[in-house]
């Protein structure tokens, strides 16, 4: 049983516990799919307002959806179209605190304000992104890109 019961109080805090805990889950399993199932379930059992927490996969130069929590999700991606495209072009985060003002934003649910966009590159290389999406406009600060870019780095090495 896995029961990692991390305090959300204070967020670089809460980062260096997630990063431990998704370490701990990952260490050793081979399995991309696994290892992105368990981060997904691990951030969205952590984070508070989220309504969306996953993965989008690189597949042939698309992004194809993979392990997430939240409602069911557009199902292929390409480069380029919305935060989650412009994240795989440019293999920059998108921290965006307002979807709407956001162009060729994809409006998977229509109850996402804002949204958190993390590649996950190995040697240069695309591998995924890790999306969050949140009810909250603004939602996501310095502190959160800061994590979740530790924790991208963490996949980048089990995906
Ligand atoms: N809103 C995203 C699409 C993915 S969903 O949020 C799960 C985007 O614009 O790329």
């Amino acid at each position: 049983m896995y029961d990692f019961k991390i305090e959300t109080g204070d967020a670089p805090a809460m980062y260096a516990d997630l990063a431990l805990a998704l370490e701990g889950l990952t260490s050793g399993e081979p399995d991309a799919i696994a290892n992105m199932a368990n981060a997904a379930a691990l951030i969205w059992e952590t984070l508070p307002d989220l309504n969306w927490a996953g993965f989008y996969r690189n597949v042939g130069a698309e992004l194809v959806v993979g392990p997430f929590q939240g409602r069911p999700a557009c199902i292929r991606i390409p480069f380029g179209s919305g935060v989650c495209g412009a994240a795989a072009a440019t293999q920059q985060v998108q921290r965006v605190d307002d979807v709407n003002a956001f162009p060729g934003h994809i409006a998977c649910d229509a109850a996402s304000a804002s949204e958190l966009v993390v590649p996950i590159v190995r040697d240069g290389e695309l591998l995924a992104v890790l999306d969050l999406d949140s009810p909250r406009p603004g939602r996501f600060s310095a502190d959160d890109e800061a994590g979740c870019v530790r924790l991208a780095e963490i996949l980048a090495r089990v995906l």
